[in-house]
């Protein structure tokens, strides 16, 4: 087992599947105590089990939707009883694609109130704790489409654009009482999240989902898409020692897609 992170606490919201997980994974791997947060407690406290038999740290699931407040801010009081926290990785998401035209109020209500409001929740009750003790990490999952437009998904790029301003205010905020506070922005991670999407998008424009995946894959210049562990490599140097001077900042994990 690494130690990057032998002492440190990690909540980290959607971490039962996808991206989460393997952040869970890498952190666990180092050290990390973790407190798994996702709505379904009985796949999350199964994956809790796993990762602290394979890694032997404390793992914890915490079973709460992020975007009911109340219930965050309980879950919030719950994981600092247990273990004050160092690091908070804002994971959990959902992606409905649809033309601007088409979006259902009640679709684009529901991106930002997980994408934007979700965050906004967690991180207010999670920031008084690390200001107290001075110093901690706020990871949170973007997306490429934080950083450019794209079709088909407008109401997930401004939820993710949103993401990516919040970062950089509170990189500003956050910076006096040393808690660095970036985002990671992957283009197409292979989880179910993937399937979601293609499917919406492949429906908005009368495509097949294997063509569509066929054409992405082609688009970037690596020729794959990414696998979720490709994504917590960054996840876990963001919240290592080794980033303790990089802050606001918004990371790429696009294989080329963008060179800028
Ligand atoms: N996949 C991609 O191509 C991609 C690319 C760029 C960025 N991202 C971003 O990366 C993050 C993770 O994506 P992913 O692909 O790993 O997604 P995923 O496979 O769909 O997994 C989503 C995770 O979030 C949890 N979750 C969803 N809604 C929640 C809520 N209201 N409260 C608490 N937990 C909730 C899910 O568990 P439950 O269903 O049990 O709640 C699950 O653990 C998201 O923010 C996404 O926007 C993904």
């Amino acid at each position: 087992m690494g130690t990057r992170l032998a002492a440190r606490t990690a909540l980290i919201t959607g971490g039962s599947r996808g991206i989460g997980l393997a952040i869970a994974e890498a952190y666990a791997a180092e050290g990390c105590a973790l407190a798994l947060n996702a709505r379904d407690g009985e796949r999350l406290a199964k994956v809790a089990d796993d990762l602290a038999a394979r890694h032997g740290v404390p793992v914890r699931a915490f079973p709460c939707d992020v975007t009911a407040r109340d219930a965050v801010f309980a879950m919030v009081a719950e994981v600092e009883a247990w273990r004050p926290l160092d690091i908070l990785v804002n994971n959990a998401g959902i992606h409905v694609a649809a033309r601007f035209v088409d979006y259902s109020f009640e679709d684009f209500k529901r991106i930002m109130e997980h994408n934007v409001y979700g965050v906004f929740h967690v991180t207010q009750a999670v920031l008084p704790g690390l200001m107290a003790r001075r110093g901690g990490r706020v990871i949170n999952l973007a997306s490429s489409a934080g950083k450019w437009g794209s079709r088909n998904q407008s109401a997930y790029n401004a939820s993710k654009h949103a993401v990516v301003g919040l970062t950089r205010c509170l990189g500003l905020e956050m910076a006096p009482y040393n808690v660095l506070v970036n985002a990671i922005c992957p283009w197409i991670v292979e989880t179910d999240m993937l399937h979601d999407f293609v499917a919406g998008h492949a429906a908005a424009i009368g495509e097949s989902p294997e063509a569509l995946v066929d054409r992405y894959t082609a688009s970037v210049p690596l020729q794959r898409l990414i696998q979720p562990r490709e994504v917590a490599g960054l996840a876990l140097y963001l919240a290592s020692d080794e980033a303790s001077y990089i802050n606001g900042q918004a990371w790429a994990v696009d294989g080329g897609y963008t060179m800028i």
